[in-house]
């Protein structure tokens, strides 16, 4: 039985006042953490604020981090840096960063390794975009992403491991994908999975869905057997509508 996921990833949004008061008005209104693992992952600078008051079934991560546990990388955080506050997930291959910070595979793939290696969960995000959609390229493009991310890490670090499908033209965009587009291609990712593992793995590895997913379509979504929780962007900003998605999680 994979537990449900539900994440909120608040990409370049909120000041630190309007993230302490979000967390003190969602803190008390999730669902237990042994039901669904609720994990906000806000800008940098309120990580340290937000692990101190997250309530108890609260989760804080990152949403990204250098693959150098320390160096001369202006403006970059590290996986170092993180433990030292407590931050136990990071986002890594959102596809914000490949677009418009230039990551690559390869890039991922040492972010997950370094994830791996410093005992932070990696959540490594795969998506294709609307060109590649409409051309059915989508499952050579998740094959390649999987592969490369995953990329020497090991079979006993994979229990570590989240994965998420994040269609790019499904982002931000109000289209999401159908409940049966977003199962068929994280059952994909699943079938990779237990190609590059094995069947125990694939089983148990958990794959989220995002892309526009909201308070009215993502029952839907997560009633998919494939679908393990979701990565919500714009509608995870609003307290209200994220605790009801957490809660719908259940
Ligand atoms: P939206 O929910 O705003 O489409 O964003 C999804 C996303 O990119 C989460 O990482």
């Amino acid at each position: 039985m994979r537990k449900p996921i539900m994440a909120g990833n608040w990409k370049m949004f909120k000041t630190y006042d309007e993230a302490l008061e979000f967390i003190y008005a969602v803190n008390q209104l999730l669902p237990d953490k042994n039901k669904v693992e609720t994990i906000i992952f806000p800008p940098a600078i309120v990580l340290v604020s937000l692990v101190k008051r997250q309530g108890e079934n609260l989760r804080i991560g990152a949403q990204n981090m250098h693959y150098e546990n320390h160096g001369a990388y202006t403006g970059e955080i590290s996986a170092t840096m993180l433990k030292s506050i407590n931050v136990k997930y990071v986002l890594v291959g959102h596809n914000e960063r490949r677009r418009y910070n230039g990551e690559t595979d390869v890039d991922v793939n040492k972010k997950v390794l370094t994830a791996v290696n410093n005992n932070i969960i990696p959540m490594i995000c795969f998506g294709e975009t609307e060109e590649q959609f409409l051309h059915h390229d989508t499952d050579i493009i998740l094959k390649r992403q999987v592969c490369e991310a995953l990329k020497d890490v090991k079979v006993e670090d994979m229990s570590d491991v989240i994965l998420a499908y994040e269609p790019i033209w499904a982002v931000g965009t109000g289209k999401t994908a159908s409940a049966k587009v977003a199962n068929d291609k994280c059952g994909l990712i699943r079938t990779y999975i237990s190609e590059l593992y094995n069947e125990e793995i694939s089983e148990n590895i958990r794959i989220l869905y995002g892309g526009s997913v909201n308070p009215q379509n993502i029952q839907e979504l997560i009633k998919e057997p494939n679908i393990d929780g979701v990565l919500v962007g714009g509608a995870s900003l609003d307290a209200a509508k994220f605790i009801e998605m957490a809660n719908l999680c259940e």
